[in-house]
């Protein structure tokens, strides 16, 4: 079993160390491979994705990432920029279904930014798409005809990019409660009217799963309202981006929430992915202790869950981390004073 470790910016070196302790203490024999990305592989390398990087994460059962984004890099061309790092290893790997779930966690209710009766009914899963929309269309800055400065980005899905995503989350939605709730803003984009067609296209091989339509204002409104309705949310690149953040406050936060990219590929163990904390390199508090690795070393249990095919670990790991949080191992975005290599010996000590 191969783990490429991309560990990154910011604080990203510091929560993917105390991840691959937890990895190593497993005793499996995984085999792990450090890669420079984002802002660190620019500064050596000239850039954030370097070809070497590519190749061990391709080469490997599952990647073990931390995250990208440096303000010195604030200023480059934007396909030098250390977000292009991530983007286009979910481009290139083909990594188009990121699974985001959110749970509150026994002992972190008083800690969500909702009261903790609204907030301890959160279990759901957001299925976000992550090759195509805004992200990967067309953009660029131009003038206009009255000689006005002008950006622009183009949004677009194809629905090849639709179906797959949706099947996605309809399997998803079958493992868990069975109610899909897919967010676009059909009432505006055309890209959301083709969205929820081909959704309700797909909605006809998975009559086990009530599916319903939400627009995207509206979800944002919900998840705060009443996120206990919520079971798998599927949606776009953009709008999965934002409501996932902002699920990550309503379960206390967002050093808490893993992710799994996933694609199609097969290895021998399970599928390839690409496993990150959602949260992004905080480089206000970076090599100073104060961050959260939880999020991380959640991502490493789904890797070993998905990727590896090892799911009394990856349950070990979830279990070892329910348990530091209930005994009340809080880092400091949770209010409390543990730093980052404390937060990693309480997992490990549990483990
Ligand atoms: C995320 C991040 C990335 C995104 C950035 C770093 C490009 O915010 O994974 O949610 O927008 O997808
Ligand atoms: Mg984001």
């Amino acid at each position: 079993m191969k783990i490429a470790v991309l560990p990154g910016d910011g604080i990203g070196p510091e929560v993917t160390q105390e991840a691959v302790r937890v990895i190593e203490a497993l005793g499996l024999g995984i085999e792990l491979k450090h890669a420079p990305v984002g802002g660190a592989a620019y500064k050596a390398y000239g850039h954030p994705l370097p070809p070497e990087t590519l190749e061990i994460a391709r080469a490997s059962d599952g990647v073990l990432f931390g995250a990208v984004g440096d303000p010195d890099c604030d200023s480059l061309d934007r396909h030098l920029r250390p977000e292009q790092a991530i983007l286009g290893l979910r481009k290139e790997l083909v990594l188009f279904a990121n699974l985001r779930p959110a749970k509150v966690f026994k002992g972190l209710e008083d800690h969500s930014a909702l009261r903790p009766e609204v907030a301890s009914a959160i279990d759901l899963l957001i299925v976000r798409e992550l090759n195509g929309d805004v992200y990967f269309g067309e953009k660029g800055f131009r003038t206009t005809p009255n000689g006005e400065r002008e950006g622009y980005d183009i949004m677009s899905y194809s629905e090849s990019e639709v179906r797959r995503i949706a099947h996605v989350a309809f399997r998803a939605a079958q493992g868990r409660a069975g109610r899909l709730c897919s967010v676009d803003k059909a009432n505006v984009l055309e890209t959301s009217q083709l969205w929820r067609d081909v959704v309700i296209e797909v909605a006809k091989e998975y009559p086990d799963v009530a599916l319903s339509h939400m627009y995207v204002d509206n979800a944002a409104m919900q998840l705060v309202r009443n996120p206990g309705q919520f079971d798998v949310v599927v949606t776009g690149n953009l709008f999965g981006d934002i409501l996932s953040d902002q699920a990550s406050m309503c379960v206390g936060s967002i050093g808490m929430l893993a992710s799994a990219s996933l694609g199609e590929r097969q290895t021998d163990y399970g599928t390839f992915g690409l496993y990150e904390p959602i949260h992004g390199s905080a480089p206000d508090i970076a090599g100073q202790g104060l961050a959260n690795p939880m999020a991380t070393i959640l991502s490493a249990a789904m890797l070993l869950r998905h990727s590896l095919g090892q799911d009394a670990a990856a349950d070990r790991v979830e279990a070892a981390v329910a348990k530091a949080l209930e005994d009340g191992v809080l880092g400091r975005d949770l209010g409390g004073n543990a730093n980052t290599t404390e937060i990693g010996d309480a997992v490990l000590e549990r483990l």
